[in-house]
């Protein structure tokens, strides 16, 4: 039962995080595409915010989840690997935004380094999705 908890959360999380990318693509079209959007500034960065914590802390969730069902964890496994590349892309995501937060429109580079983190740590979350997804088949509803 433990197991089900950390793809339900990490899963969830993935959705909210579309939605907050969502809010990003406003921000991202009226500075580079010149169409007119509202940027919801304050709801971008504090729902960013839940989906970095809550995807990092996911992470170490995962490892936990593993060691208690199953004894030992699997380091050599992608959804492993990749689960652990997460936490520095995630820690650039969190820095990048809180900085341009508390610093408003002041930097043209750091939305790009925002932005290229940001389709990183996407990428990486996709592995986890189809990895975790195969996890689930193969060994929970076994
Ligand atoms: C700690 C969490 C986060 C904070 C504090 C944050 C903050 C910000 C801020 C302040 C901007 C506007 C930058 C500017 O144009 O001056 C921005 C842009 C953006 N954010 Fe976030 N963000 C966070 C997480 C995320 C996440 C999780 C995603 C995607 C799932 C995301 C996607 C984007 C995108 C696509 C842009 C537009 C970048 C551009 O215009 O080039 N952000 N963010
Ligand atoms: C941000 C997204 C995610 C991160 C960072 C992440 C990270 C991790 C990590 C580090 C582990 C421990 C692996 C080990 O110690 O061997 C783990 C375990 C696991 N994850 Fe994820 N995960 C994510 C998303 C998902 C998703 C979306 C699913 C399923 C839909 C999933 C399913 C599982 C399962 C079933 C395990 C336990 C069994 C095993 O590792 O063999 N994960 N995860």
């Amino acid at each position: 039962m433990l197991l089900w908890i950390h793809p339900l959360v990490q899963g969830l999380t993935a959705l909210l995080a579309l939605y907050v990318l969502w809010l990003g693509w406003q921000r991202f079209s009226s500075r580079h595409l010149g169409r007119q959007t509202v940027f919801q500034w304050n709801r971008h960065v504090t729902l960013g915010k839940v989906v970095v914590i809550v995807w990092a802390l996911g992470a170490f969730g995962g490892i936990g989840a593993t060691y208690i069902s199953f004894g030992k964890i699997f380091p050599q496994s992608t959804h492993f690997i990749a689960g652990l590349l997460t936490l520095p892309v995630l820690l650039l995501v969190w820095l990048t935004g809180t900085h341009m937060d508390r610093n408003r429109g002041k930097s043209n580079t750091l939305p790009l380094v925002h932005l290229v983190a940001v389709l990183v740590m996407l990428v990486l979350v996709g592995i986890q999705a189809v990895t975790g997804i195969g996890i689930v088949q193969n060994v929970l509803l076994k």
